[in-house]
């Protein structure tokens, strides 16, 4: 258990994809294109993190708590833009995500949006269901940031160094800033009933994406021919070290569903703030923000 707080602060960083690989991950398209979701789902997602947390901040009473949520909001906001940097990349390899991230767009700003409510009851109960469904899903990218630092097995791999640079700075500040959403969601309601309900939900929406986002590049990469996604592809690159094992993330359900859950009972803060320190975009960024301007 760690205890320690820090404070937030997002990281101006930049990545130049000119020299990454349609398959990233050499020779395993699969792979390449499971971890390429994130692509896909971040830049909506996160957006849509930002705009709830933003509608959020006038009913937080915890000034640190506030800063906090500054913080997260600004690390968010910056994750966002950063995987959606990734997309025209992607194009100019011949895989156009648009068809995909259409139907993600509809999902976080028309089904997850702010709906037309009057103010009142109706309006805050929305905001809470959806603060406690960005509390769940902030488990998940904790989980999947504490994996990706650890996965050596990538970088074995000869995996593209710019990609896991993005993956393990994202990761870093997901494990940094893990515990924010949960704090959020207590201070604001905290309900166990909503955390259980809350958390199905982001469950079956988060594997239905992920599965319907793979089958797309499956499909679209212009270098495969009938190529197939299957979960048993997933739970062998689970084994082999090159994704998140199917074991880990099932152990991962009842954790967050303990009544004593608290996100900062798990991962490392320690490891996280290790590799920012190291990581070549968070370093370029510090210095870019050292020197005077235009000098960078
Ligand atoms: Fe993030
Ligand atoms: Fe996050």
């Amino acid at each position: 258990m760690e205890s320690e707080r820090i404070a937030l602060k997002a990281r101006n960083v930049s990545f130049s994809w000119e020299d990454t690989p349609l398959h990233w991950v050499p020779g395993d398209p699969f792979t390449t294109h499971t971890i390429n979701v994130l692509h896909l789902l971040l830049p909506a997602g996160e957006r849509w993190f930002v705009h709830v947390y933003e509608q959020a901040l006038p009913l937080i009473e915890d000034d640190r708590l506030r800063e906090d949520v500054i913080g997260f909001i600004g690390q968010e906001a910056m994750h966002s833009q950063s995987h959606d940097e990734v997309l025209p990349h992607l194009r100019e390899q011949g895989l156009d995500p648009t068809p995909y991230t259409a139907q993600v767009d509809w999902f976080f700003e028309k089904l997850l949006g702010d709906r037309t409510l009057p103010p009142g009851r109706a309006r805050r109960w929305w905001l809470l269901e959806r603060v406690a469904l960005i509390a769940a899903i902030e488990h998940y990218t904790a989980f999947l940031g504490d994996w990706v630092l650890g996965a050596a097995e990538l970088d074995r791999r000869g995996a593209d160094p710019t990609m896991l640079d993005l993956l393990r700075w994202h990761g870093a500040e997901e494990v940094e800033h893990r515990s924010v959403a949960f704090d959020l969601f207590t201070h604001l309601d905290g309900s166990y009933r909503r955390r259980a309900r809350t958390w199905a939900s982001a469950f079956s929406a988060l594997l239905f994406l992920w599965q319907r986002g793979v089958r797309f590049f499956m499909a679209n990469d212009p270098t495969l021919t009938g190529a197939k996604a299957s979960f048993k592809d997933f739970y062998d690159r689970g084994r082999a070290g090159v994704l998140p094992g199917t074991g880990a993330m099932l152990r991962s359900i009842p954790r967050y569903l303990g009544r004593d859950y608290h996100p900062s009972h798990e991962f490392s803060t320690a490891q996280a703030v290790a590799y920012l320190s190291a990581s070549p975009a968070a370093l370029a960024a510090r210095r870019a923000e050292r020197s005077p301007k235009g000098a960078a």
